[in-house]
């Protein structure tokens, strides 16, 4: 697809957005009240708003390969701090995907090179801690399906882990952690596991001062 034809596409878009809502790109500019926090892949396949049927305004998004939340990475931690503690959402949901490649690359032992060895190896880590259960599972599919939902997971106890989502929970009752996973054969979104504000953790994660 020539460049060209997206900002041809933009126009049209806009021009039609205008007709149906003439107030529309004024109310948008003003305001912004997401939701939702949404930590999804980077993969081209699975868009946030598209697949959640939302609109501009109502969900704040990171991506990133594999949907990984790593506590030096300074770019999910901003995006979570401003989502939690400025645009005070209440709900954030990690989604994973079926038929990641992150994931996949990362259950091989092939050399990606130094960077993105670097970044895969979470996931390695992942599947590592739960080597039995994956090990014990046969079929090579089935086995990738559980890592990916494993991946979510782990993120999802990593997002917990921050002192950011601790202290909202203290104070605020909120946000709701979800781990979601997102079937690209169907384009529906299966629901692995939800954290409740307060959720209990391993002791030496948990915060006692915040
Ligand atoms: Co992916």
């Amino acid at each position: 697809m020539p460049y060209e034809k997206l900002l041809i596409d933009n126009k049209a878009w806009a021009k039609e957005q205008k007709e149906k809502d003439p107030d529309y790109f004024n109310r948008l500019a003003h305001i912004q009240t997401p939701e939702f926090l949404w930590i999804g892949c980077s993969d081209s396949r699975v868009p946030a708003d598209k697949i959640t049927g939302t609109q501009p305004g109502e969900i704040f998004v990171h991506r990133n390969i594999a949907n990984l939340v790593i506590h030096t990475d300074v770019n999910l931690l901003s995006v979570l701090d401003y989502a939690v503690n400025h645009l005070k959402i209440n709900h954030v949901i990690v989604c994973g995907h079926y038929g990641c490649g992150g994931v996949k690359a990362a259950m091989s032992n092939h050399d990606y090179n130094y960077l993105l060895n670097m970044w895969l190896r979470n996931i390695k880590d992942v599947y590592s801690l739960h080597k039995d259960e994956l090990n014990a599972v046969d079929d090579e599919e089935q086995r990738f399906d559980k890592l990916v939902e494993l991946n979510v997971r782990e993120q999802l106890m990593k997002l917990a882990k921050t002192s950011i989502i601790q202290r909202a929970w203290k104070h605020d009752k909120r946000p709701v952690l979800h781990g979601w996973v997102y079937s690209l054969k169907d384009g529906i979104i299966h629901n692995i596991l939800d954290m409740q504000p307060g959720s209990a953790m391993d002791d030496i994660y948990e915060y006692d001062d915040l």
